[in-house]
């Protein structure tokens, strides 16, 4: 049964119309079977209408695990001894590009931990002679680093950054990236879109404390700051990390959680995160039919792959192009071309 009141809120929020704090908790409410059917296809209506039926692949490089953050949830925090930790090099970053771009991909992603080893000009010197050689798209994802860093790789010819904010509530945020604050991640945010960035956040969902409210709270941010793509996965628990015997965040949630995104932000990037293809082997496909548009399939080369432990299971996910083609026509859906930057909103 869906309740007439759903459909209404709905309907509402589906065109457009502006949701209260309350009117989304009561979106987030559903657990019956047609409810969140409902939602869902609402959600894969608006991502038809505003984004279409492309889905763009970004080829991620995670070149170095190194990170000098001790954030409670996540494998690569610098309290985990047990991990064996590596960089690549120059040369095999701009392999890792130049594979990409073969493989037909028009994005690359460069990802790390934060990495002071990797300065300034270092990186500034790879992200420009990936521009020069390849001519893909570069997303940078290195954490928070200083605004001289962000102008300079600008320069150099990055054209996005990912950030996530994790979790809008202060008190949690501070509580599982101890010495770290909210307002610090949001004002980096906000700098990098000052500068010309694209701009990606996004969020967790069944962090270990985190209720409904601070979920509705972080869908409200990702509408106020209108970000350019936002990433919607599920915490799945590390055991090397305080984390270890917390329970797993729902699919069914993330995938709420993600349909009330996309039909209130209408035209943002939004991927089937690989943390989905983790909880549930169909978890992307249903992320896809649930308002996303975007996979980010792992181009690191498998030697260092293993090493990049978020959150375990993350190696085996990293799903190969035709198995990923296989699913986007499966679905009806086509593969995007070229760098797949945001196009603007046509009905707002
Ligand atoms: N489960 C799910 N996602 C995680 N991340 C980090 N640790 C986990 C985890 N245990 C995500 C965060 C971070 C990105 C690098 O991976 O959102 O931004
Ligand atoms: Fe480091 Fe990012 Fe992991 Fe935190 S989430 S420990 S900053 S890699």
């Amino acid at each position: 049964m869906v309740r007439e009141m759903y459909f209404e809120v709905l309907r509402s929020a589906a065109k457009g119309g502006k949701l209260s704090f309350d009117d989304l908790l009561f979106l987030l409410s559903a657990t019956e079977k047609e409810e969140l059917e409902v939602l869902r296809q609402t959600a894969d209506r608006v991502r038809q209408e505003f984004v279409g039926d492309e889905i763009h692949l970004r080829g991620i490089v995670e070149f170095s695990n190194v990170c000098i953050q001790d954030c409670c949830y996540c494998g690569l925090r610098r309290g985990n001894h047990q991990l064996f930790r590596y960089r690549m090099t120059a040369a095999e970053i701009l392999d890792a590009a130049k594979k990409a771009k073969a493989k037909g991909l028009g994005t690359v992603v460069l990802q790390s931990g934060e990495d002071p080893w990797f300065t300034r000009e270092r990186l500034s010197r790879l992200i420009q002679e990936i521009r020069d050689s390849t001519g893909l798209a570069i997303t940078l994802s290195l954490g928070e680093r200083s605004q001289g860093d962000y102008e300079a790789w600008k320069k150099a010819g990055a054209d996005r950054y990912l950030l996530k904010q994790e979790t809008t509530s202060p008190a949690l945020f501070r509580h599982l990236r101890p010495g770290r604050e909210l307002k610090d991640r949001l004002n980096s945010l906000a700098v990098l879109g000052e500068l010309g960035y694209e701009v990606g956040s996004g969020n967790m969902v069944g962090l270990p404390g985190q209720t409904e409210e601070d979920l509705a709270r972080d869908i409200q941010t990702f509408q106020e700051y209108d970000f350019d793509m936002i990433g919607i996965g599920p915490f799945i628990p590390h055991p090397q990390t305080p984390l270890a015997g917390a329970t797993p965040g729902d699919l069914s949630q993330t995938l709420k959680v993600l349909a009330l995104t996309r039909i209130l932000t209408r035209n943002t990037h939004l991927p089937a995160t690989t943390a989905a293809g983790v909880l549930d082997s169909q978890g992307r496909r249903k992320a896809l039919m649930a308002g996303a548009n975007i996979i980010m399939p792992d181009v690191t080369p498998w030697t260092y792959r293993q090493y990049y432990q978020i959150y375990p299971g993350k190696a085996q996910q990293g799903l190969e192009e035709d198995q990923i083609a296989g699913m986007i026509f499966s679905l009806g859906r086509k593969i995007g071309r070229g760098p797949g930057s945001r196009t603007p909103c046509r009905n707002i």
